[in-house]
């Protein structure tokens, strides 16, 4: 089937070797300087739990039109919790290691609103085990969702913005992983993950910046999710804590969304190709 028309524009804007014309993200005379979601759609990948979900109730609670999960799995109670008191909050079953998937997600958001202007690319995996016992297909599954789902949702989600005339922003969850190695629960292959995150962040930012488009991207440290399970598990969990120095206790997920929110948001317009760590300055990192 030959595309639509708007798909040719799109993909000729994509793969055009000319210099782009600037959007300029510059907000205009009349710009209202609150930072504040308001009349803004964000997808969030993995938001039906842990940090995503964190992520989604602070940007509902700046006033983001609203916001869908892109999550693998069934939506469960801590989902519908959130979203009886938002019920602009949605969730679309999305597999973000299949571009098909990831395509219809973002197609299926512009169809139901009109419009998309924030993606973050947050679904991620670990796996705990010392370096020497890693196989290849373990090193390729992490790969497969933190980096090329990443990479993928980002690049689907600049198309459509290019597509749609939208200054997008696109923020990802890197990890304090892809600066230092984690002492409790060791990966290599993980913090090599969180690293190329980090790292495509400032080549995105360069590469889309004429479209308007900002990518930027978040580092947590010690968060309490599922991923963070160890803790829970380790007896000794509070003298270690003394001994990483820095705040003595794990972050809520909610705790990062103010960081999100503002990347998010029009008051970030010159805010582009950076990461943020978020630790309570854990281990000194
Ligand atoms: N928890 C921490 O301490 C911590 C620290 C630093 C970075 N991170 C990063 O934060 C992100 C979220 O982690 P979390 O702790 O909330 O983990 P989590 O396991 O609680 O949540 C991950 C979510 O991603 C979803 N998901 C998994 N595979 C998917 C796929 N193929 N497509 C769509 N969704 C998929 C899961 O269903 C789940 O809802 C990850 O990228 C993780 O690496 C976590």
């Amino acid at each position: 089937m030959p595309p639509a028309a708007t798909e040719t524009v799109a993909s000729d804007a994509a793969n055009s070797t000319a210099p782009a014309p600037y959007l300029n993200t510059m907000p205009g005379s009349d710009f209202n300087w609150q930072v504040t979601l308001a009349k803004k759609v964000v997808a969030i990948t993995g938001a039906n739990r842990g940090i995503g979900l964190g992520i989604a109730e602070v940007c509902l609670a700046n006033s983001a039109k609203m916001v869908y999960s892109f999550d693998l799995m069934e939506p469960g109670e801590d989902f519908f919790t959130l979203q009886k008191q938002y019920p602009n909050f949605r969730f679309v079953q999305t597999d973000v290691t299949t571009e098909e998937s990831v395509e219809k997600a973002i197609n299926q958001v512009v169809e139901e609103t009109g419009r998309i202007d924030g993606l973050v690319a947050n679904a991620g995996m670990t796996k705990h085990q010392p370096a020497l016992k890693f196989e290849r297909p373990e090193l390729e599954k992490l790969f497969n969702l933190n980096v090329f789902g990443a990479y993928f949702c980002a690049q689907i989600a600049a198309r459509k913005f290019i597509e749609l005339g939208i200054k997008g922003s696109i923020v990802m969850t890197s990890s304090m992983t892809s600066y230092r190695p984690n002492r409790a629960a060791p990966s290599a292959p993980y913090g090599a993950t969180k690293a190329a995150v980090r790292n495509m962040c400032h080549t995105l930012a360069m590469e889309w910046s004429h479209h308007g488009i900002r990518v930027n991207s978040i580092s947590p440290g010690f968060v309490r999710t599922a991923m963070t399970y160890y803790v829970e598990k380790s007896p000794d969990w509070d003298i270690k804590m003394q001994y990483y120095g820095g705040m003595p206790r794990l972050a809520d997920p909610r705790e990062l969304g103010g960081a999100y929110v503002y990347l998010l948001s029009d008051a970030s317009s010159y805010t582009t190709g950076i990461d943020i760590p978020i630790a309570g300055i854990v281990g000194a990192w």
